[in-house]
This record gives structure tokens, C-alpha cells and sequence, in this order.
């Protein structure tokens, strides 16, 4: 099936459950025959019987033995997110746990099933334009294109940054931005340049795994700020935190958090600038996913709602167009100068064929383009995903409905061991990011993050029903 049939079902699916929200269709109603539904609607029997399958797995119809289908009493929509954690004010230091290295590994091996880290298939990269790209600066620079970059990096690529930024709501200049290594870089150098070790961070919770090591290399102390999955940081316990607490910064992601896809609304996005320049912290933003949109403006970045230069941006394309180019940046209005000493320290140089080739995608390569179009290909493989895990897993499931990006967060009953599951699914070559990876303290152990960026390898939907049966076993 191709990606348009995908979403001609989808859609279908969707405007007859609108249709039963607005209880056009009423719970036991029957639902129309498969023929009339596929003649009104102008669409084949496949997709009406792939759209009735979608409205299944979403608990929305039941089919009957030779009656046909009928709407199911109904189970709130709400009812199927998973909840925010609760929380603790407590400081922790931050500790490797086992599972990290399992799950960065399995990356590289071709043979396990990749739903442990959020990485996409090699067909959403745009390859054949960063070839050409590629080659034409190669023409151009030639050997130039193997030299240093030193900080602040490229200049073309950080006024092509400065313009994107725009689109989230800022108006930075060249100036504003240093390129890094990565996403990864750009934490490291935002929390090195305004922390010293034994400081104190506020920390999503859950968050993404890669921000807790940074924090655990820099030997930071960390307080937990629970994450509602679908608003995002709860602004409440943050108040209540800082209010007893030195905090010196604040690592958010506000847009299409990993790993919960939540987005911070504007209230709160207010509310935490103000929260800053009230209690004195800084606010480091982790923005890699806030192109990935499905409809609609991309959201602002925290930059939009600084109050006194206190935010540092981080971006790059490692979840747009390459993550093995290496590119990310630091955007920032205040801490320049900080940024740019503990940049040249810890590595002073990036590399030049990479700023190269981004700049040049970003200027001429149709990159809003790409945009639009691997935007619906997460959205589609995202929610068919979503489908398929309430198809297979246990009852009781939850699962976040992201509206942008590309990762699953997935809520099992209280007893659930999603540990024991990472182990047995990587017995039998599925990889999973267990919810105790996500966390400075020992929780989240019955939620686990799943991948959606793989959604053209056919291996997929038989590792969600065997990941669905292990689960189902456990909790016999
Ligand atoms: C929230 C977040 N920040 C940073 C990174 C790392 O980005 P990069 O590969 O550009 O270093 C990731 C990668 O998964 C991520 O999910």
C-alpha cells in the first residue's frame, strides 16, 4: 500500500469518527455496509475495510458475525493518553542505567528492529539532493571543503539558521548563532557554558535520555519536573520548585517533547520566561523536533518569549535531513561570548562539508518542501503505530497521540516491567527504549518509548504484535 492509499483510509477513518463523536453515528448504531461506504465515498472496498480496521483498533466499532459493524460504547478519547508522572521535589545525582548502552547499540545493527531509538528509515533522508548538494560545493570549494571550521562556524549556514528561525517566531542575526556537532554538541556546550558540577538543573520528567548523560557526564545535580503528555512541563511543581531551590537552569523541550510528543502552550511558555528572570535561571531549549509538525505553523521556539536574553536555542537537522552530517547550532541572544569559550575548548572546529551541504539545502534545496513531505510520513506511520499497539497490547494501554515527530509513549498497568520486556524483545531482535532510561530516579518502569521513524520496513508490524504478546505475557 502506498503512502496516498494510507492516508485516503486514514482520513476516512477519521470523519467517521468525528462522526461518531458528534454522535451523528450513535453507539450501537450499525455502521453503513462496506459496498455503500466504498460507492458514496468514491473509494475501494480496501480502503473502506482498511478504515474500519483503523476504527476497531481504536475501540470506535466492533464487527458482529453476519450483522456487519457497530459503534462501541464509548471510551473517551483521554481515556487512551498516558498520565503525567507524579512528582517529587527531591535533587539526584544522575546514573547510567543499564539499558542506555543497549539501546544506542542497536543502532548499528542492521539485523534488530529498530524501536529503541527515535532514528529514521534511510528513504526520509533526502539523499539524491544532499548528493547533489554535496557535489556542487565539492566543485566550488574544492579542498577548501576539508578544512577546520572554526567557531562560530559557516556564515552562510548560520545566516540560513538565523533565517529559519524566523519561522518559530525570532528574529536572530548571523551573529546570534554558533554552529555545533550536533544537537548533542549544542547541549553540551549550553549546559558547560552556565553551570559548574554540584549545580542545579530542573529536568523534564520523563526526558530524553541523551540530555540525562550529559547532565550525569558535567556531574550535575538534577530535580525532576513531571510532564503532563500532552502540555508538557508542569509549570505548577516548577513554581514550587524554584521557589525553594537554587536553580541555575532549566533544559526544556517544548516542542513535541521526547519522549511524551507533548508542546508547551503559550500560557506556560510565558509563565516559564517569566519564571527565569523571577528565580534567576536560565532556560536551555532541546528544539530538534520543532519543524516536525504534522499541520500547520511550526511552534515558536522559547527564544520568541525571552525575557532578558535568558534562553539558549538548540537545534540541527539530525531528525530532518541527516543525522550522520553532524550539524546542529546554539541560538542565543544573552550568552555569546560563554558559549563561544567552552565551544572553542571542546571542540573548536566543525566540519566544513557538512555546514557546506546544509546551507545549501537550507538556501536551494527545497527544504520546506522535504519538510511537507516527512511530516506526513511520521504523521501516517505515528498513528498507524498507535493503532497497532492498542490492536495487540494488553487492555489498560495508553498511548500518546502526538501531533508532530515521530516517537510513541507508551503506558502499561502499574505491575508492567518494561525492563523485562526490553530484554526479552531484544532476545528476539526487537529493540525498545524502557521508560526507567528516561528518569534520574528509579520510575516510569511500566512505560516504554517506541519508534515510529521505520514505518516502510515490513518487519515492523509483526514486532509490534510479538512486543504486544510478551507484554501480554508478563502480565498473565
Ligand atoms: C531531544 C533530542 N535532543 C538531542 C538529540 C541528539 O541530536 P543529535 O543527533 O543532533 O546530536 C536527540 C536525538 O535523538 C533528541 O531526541
Amino acid at each position: 500500500m502506498n503512502l496516498a492509499e494510507k492516508s485516503t483510509y486514514r482520513q476516512l477513518a477519521d470523519d467517521l469518527q468525528e462522526m461518531i463523536e458528534k454522535q451523528t453515528l450513535r453507539i450501537c448504531d450499525r455502521m453503513p455496509s462496506l459496498r455503500t461506504l466504498a460507492r458514496d465515498r468514491g473509494v475501494s472496498l480496501t480502503t473502506v475495510q482498511s478504515a474500519y480496521e483503523v476504527l476497531e483498533n481504536r475501540g470506535l466499532i466492533e464487527a458482529r458475525p453476519r450483522s456487519g459493524f457497530f459503534v462501541c460504547p464509548r471510551i473517551r478519547p483521554e481515556d487512551r493518553l498516558p498520565v503525567m508522572p507524579a512528582g517529587r521535589i527531591k535533587t539526584a545525582r544522575v546514573e547510567r542505567p543499564d539499558f542506555y548502552e543497549e539501546v544506542m547499540t542497536a543502532i548499528n545493527d542492521p539485523d534488530i528492529i529498530p524501536l529503541g531509538c527515535a532514528i529514521p528509515s534511510d528513504d526520509v533522508y533526502p539523499a539524491k539532493t544532499l548528493s547533489r548538494i554535496s557535489n556542487a560545493a565539492l566543485r566550488k570549494h574544492g579542498a577548501k571543503a576539508y578544512r577546520y571550521t572554526i567557531s562560530p562556524g559557516r556564515r552562510e549556514l548560520r545566516h540560513e539558521v538565523a533565517l529559519r528561525m524566523l519561522g518559530a517566531g525570532v528574529s536572530a542575526t548571523e551573529e546570534d548563532v554558533i554552529t555545533t556537532t550536533g544537537a548533542t554538541e549544542a547541549v553540551i556546550v549550553a549546559l558547560s557554558a552556565l553551570t559548574k558540577p554540584g549545580d542545579l538543573v530542573a529536568v523534564e520528567m520523563p526526558t530524553f535520555f541523551g540530555i540525562l548523560r550529559i547532565i550525569e557526564t558535567l556531574r550535575l545535580k538534577v530535580v525532576e519536573i513531571p510532564v503532563c503528555p500532552i502540555q508538557g512541563m508542569n509549570m505548577d511543581f516548577l513554581d514550587e520548585v524554584s521557589s525553594t531551590h537554587d536553580i541555575k537552569v532549566c533544559i526544556v523541550q517544548p516542542n513535541f517533547q521526547n519522549p511524551t510528543g507533548s508542546v508547551i502552550g503559550k500560557a506556560d511558555r510565558v509563565r516559564l520566561a517569566s519564571l527565569a528572570v523571577e528565580r534567576d535561571f536560565a532556560i536551555v531549549e532541546d528544539d530538534l523536533y520543532g519543524d516536525l509538525v504534522y499541520e500547520g505553523k511550526r511552534p515558536s521556539s522559547m527564544l520568541a518569549h525571552d525575557k532578558g536574553n535568558r534562553v539558549i536555542h538548540c537545534g540541527g537537522v539530525s531528525k530532518t535531513l541527516s543525522p550522520g552530517l553532524r550539524v546542529g547550532w546554539l541560538v542565543s541572544k544573552g550568552y555569546r561570548k560563554e558559549l563561544l569559550a567552552v565551544k572553542n575548548v571542546a571542540c573548536s572546529a566543525t566540519s566544513t562539508l557538512s555546514e557546506m551541504i546544509v546551507a545549501g539545502f537550507f538556501s536551494d534545496g527545497g527544504f520546506d518542501r522535504h519538510l511537507r513531505r516527512i511530516r506526513q510520513i511520521y504523521q501516517d506511520q505515528s498513528m498507524m503505530m498507535r493503532d497497532a499497539v492498542f490492536a495487540s497490547f494488553p487492555e489498560g494501554t495508553k498511548v500518546n497521540m502526538p501531533t508532530g515527530s515521530f516517537v510513541l509513549w507508551v503506558q502499561l498497568p502499574r505491575n508492567f516491567d518494561s525492563e523485562r520486556l526490553a530484554v526479552d524483545a531484544l532476545n528476539e531482535g526487537i529493540s525498545v527504549a524502557p521508560g526507567t532510561i528516561f528518569t534520574a530516579s528509579d520510575s516510569l518502569r511500566n512505560c516504554l518509548r517506541l519508534n515510529c521513524g521505520f514505518g516502510s520496513d515490513e518487519r515492523i508490524p509483526g514486532a509490534i504484535k510479538r512486543l504486544g504478546e510478551l507484554c501480554m505475557r508478563q502480565m498473565k
